[in-house]
C-alpha cells in the first residue's frame, strides 16, 4: 500500500510520521509545494518544534517516510491520498473574517483530478466546513480519466505540543464515509491502517457529514470551556475568589471533569477561533442566527480576555506605560510549540505598543523575525519592539513582566535576581497562573494572576 499526504504542515508532517513509524510496510510520501518546508523536513532542523517528533522522523525517514515536492508523481502512485493543507479564515469577499478559505482545498482537488487514475481513497485531514466532501467529489468527477474516488473525512484531533503522544494514543480516531458498499470498503481500509496501533474500539466510523461537523464541534466545546472559566476569572478578580480553586472544585464533579479549565490570557492556535467562526458562519448560512450568536460569544469573551489583560497592566502601572519597558515572557500560543498563530501575545504586544510602551519579548522557540512580523506586520518596524535572547535580558530594567506562554523554564527562573534588576515598584502579571504569587510577593514583586485575589 502507498500513502501520499498533500501538505507538510503541523498536521500532515507529524501524522504521516506516526503512520510511517507504525506501518513499516506502507510507503508514505509527504508532499508540499513549499520547497523550503520540504527541505527542512529532510534536514536536522525540522520546520516545526514538537517534543519527541525528531525521534519519530529519524526512525522512519528514508525507510518508508519521504518528504518531497513531487506532488503529481505521488498522487499517481498512491492508494490513499490525505489532504492536509491549510484552511485559513477568509479575508476577502463573502464571509470575510469568518468563513473558511477553501482555495487550497479546491486547488488540491483539481491537482488530484488532473493526475489520479484508477481507484483512490481521498481523505480530508484538514478541518473544513461540513459539506466540503461534496465540493471535492464534484471536482474529482470532472476528471474524465475514469477515476473512481471515495472521499472520506478523518479529522485530526492532535494538539500542538503533545502531537506525538496524541498520535500514539489518541482518545479516538474518527472516520466518516459515504454509507454505500464502496464507501464502507474505503472506511474499512483506512480503519485498517490505524488499527495497527489504535485499539479497534477507539476507531469510530460515522457518515461523512457527522465526521466533518464533529471536528468543528469538538473544538467549539473545548474553546467554550476556556471562555467559560475566563469569564469567571474576571468575577473572581472582582470578588476575591481564586479561579484555580473554583476550577478545582467544579472539576471534581465527574459531569464537568477537570480538563480545559485553566484560566488564561486567552486561547490561541490555528484551530479554536477559526473553527468557531467557521461554525457561526455555517449556522447563519443554514438560517440559524441564534446558534451563531451563542457560539460567537465564545470568541467574544476570548477577545475581551486578551484586551483585559493588557488593560490591567496599563492600569496597575499608574495608567501610563509610555516609555516604560515591559518584558513579555513567551510568544507561542502555548508551551512546547513554535507556532504563533492567533497567539494572545500578539494582541498583548500590540495593545502595549499602542500605549507607547517599550516591549521586549523572549520566547524559547519562536525566532525573532517571526515575533516582529507577527506583531507589526511583515516589513514593518517599530523601535519600541525588541526581542531578547533570554528571559533575564528581557526582564533587565523592566517595570513589569508579563507571562504570556506557560513554558516550563519560566517556572525555574531566579526571580530574586530579576527583581533586583528592575525599577521599583516591580510588577509581575502571570497570564498563565504558573507561578507562586505569594513567593513572588515575598521577594517584593507586585504580583497578580488571572482570576486571583489581589494583594
Ligand atoms: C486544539 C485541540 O485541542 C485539538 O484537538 C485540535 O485538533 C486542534 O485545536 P491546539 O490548538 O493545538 O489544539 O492546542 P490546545 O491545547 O487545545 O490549546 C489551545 C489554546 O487554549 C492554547 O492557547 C492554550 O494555551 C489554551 N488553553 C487550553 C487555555 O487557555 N486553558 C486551558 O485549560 C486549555
Ligand atoms: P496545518 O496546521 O493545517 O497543518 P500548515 O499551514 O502548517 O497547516 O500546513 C499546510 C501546508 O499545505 C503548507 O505547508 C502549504 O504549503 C501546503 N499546501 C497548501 N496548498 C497546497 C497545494 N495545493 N499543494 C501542495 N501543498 C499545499
Amino acid at each position: 500500500m502507498k500513502i501520499c499526504c498533500i501538505g507538510a504542515g503541523y498536521v500532515g508532517g507529524p501524522t504521516m510520521a506516526m503512520i510511517a513509524l507504525k506501518c513499516p510496510d506502507i510507503q508514505v510520501a509527504v508532499v508540499d509545494m513549499n520547497a523550503a518546508r520540504i527541505a527542512a523536513w529532510n534536514s536536522d532542523q525540522l520546520p516545526i518544534y514538537e517534543p519527541g517528533l525528531d525521534d519519530v522522523v529519524r526512525q522512519a525517514r528514508g525507510r518508508n517516510l519521504h518528504f518531497t515536492t513531487d506532488v503529481a508523481g505521488n498522487i499517481k502512485s498512491a492508494d490513499i491520498i490525505f489532504v492536509a493543507v491549510n484552511t485559513p479564515t477568509k479575508t476577502y469577499g463573502v464571509g470575510a473574517g469568518r468563513a473558511a478559505d477553501l482555495r487550497y482545498i479546491e486547488s488540491v482537488a483539481r491537482t488530484i483530478a488532473q493526475h489520479a487514475t484508477g481507484t483512490k481513497i481521498i481523505v480530508e485531514k484538514s478541518t473544513i466546513p461540513v459539506k466540503t466532501a461534496d465540493t471535492i467529489r464534484s471536482i474529482l468527477a470532472s476528471n474524465g480519466t475514469g477515476l473512481k474516488a471515495q472521499v472520506l473525512s478523518n479529522p485530526e484531533f492532535l494538539a500542538e505540543g503533545t502531537a506525538v503522544q496524541d498520535l500514539l494514543a489518541p482518545d479516538r480516531v474518527l472516520i466518516g464515509g459515504e454509507r454505500t458498499p464502496e464507501g464502507d470498503q474505503a472506511v474499512a481500509a483506512l480503519a485498517g491502517v490505524y488499527a495497527r496501533w489504535v485499539p479497534r474500539e477507539r476507531i469510530i466510523t460515522t457518515n461523512l457529514w457527522s465526521s466533518e461537523l464533529s471536528k468543528l464541534v469538538a473544538n467549539a466545546f473545548l474553546a467554550q470551556r476556556i471562555s467559560s472559566i475566563n469569564s469567571i476569572s474576571a468575577l473572581c478578580e472582582a470578588t476575591g475568589a481564586d479561579v484555580d480553586e473554583v476550577a478545582n472544585a467544579i472539576g471534581k464533579d465527574s459531569r464537568i471533569g477537570p480538563k480545559f479549565l485553566k484560566a488564561s490570557v486567552g486561547f490561541g492556535g490555528s484551530c479554536f477561533q477559526k473553527d468557531i467562526l467557521n461554525l457561526t458562519y455555517l449556522c447563519e448560512s443554514f438560517g440559524l442566527p441564534e446558534v451563531a450568536a451563542y457560539w460567537g460569544s465564545v470568541v467574544g469573551i476570548n477577545d475581551w480576555q486578551k484586551k483585559r489583560f493588557a488593560a490591567r497592566i496599563v492600569k496597575e502601572l499608574f495608567n501610563t506605560v509610555a516609555d516604560k519597558k515591559i518584558a513579555i515572557l513567551g510568544f507561542a500560543f502555548k508551551k512546547d510549540t513554535n507556532d504563533t498563530r492567533e497567539t494572545a501575545a500578539i494582541n498583548v504586544c500590540r495593545d502595549l505598543l499602542a500605549e507607547h510602551a517599550s516591549v521586549c519579548v523572549y520566547d524559547p522557540k519562536v525566532p525573532a523575525d517571526e515575533i516582529l512580523a507577527d506583531t507589526l506586520g511583515k516589513g514593518h518596524t517599530n523601535s519600541r519592539l525588541t526581542v531578547a535572547q533570554d528571559a533575564y535580558a528581557a526582564c533587565a530594567g523592566a517595570h513589569a513582566i508579563a507571562i504570556v506562554t506557560e513554558w516550563d523554564e519560566f517556572k525555574k527562573l531566579d526571580y530574586a535576581r530579576i527583581y533586583a534588576g528592575m525599577p521599583k515598584p516591580a510588577f509581575l502579571f502571570d497570564g498563565r497562573n504558573i507561578l507562586d504569587l505569594a513567593a513572588l510577593r515575598k521577594i517584593g514583586f507586585k504580583a497578580s494572576g488571572i482570576g486571583k485575589p489581589a494583594e
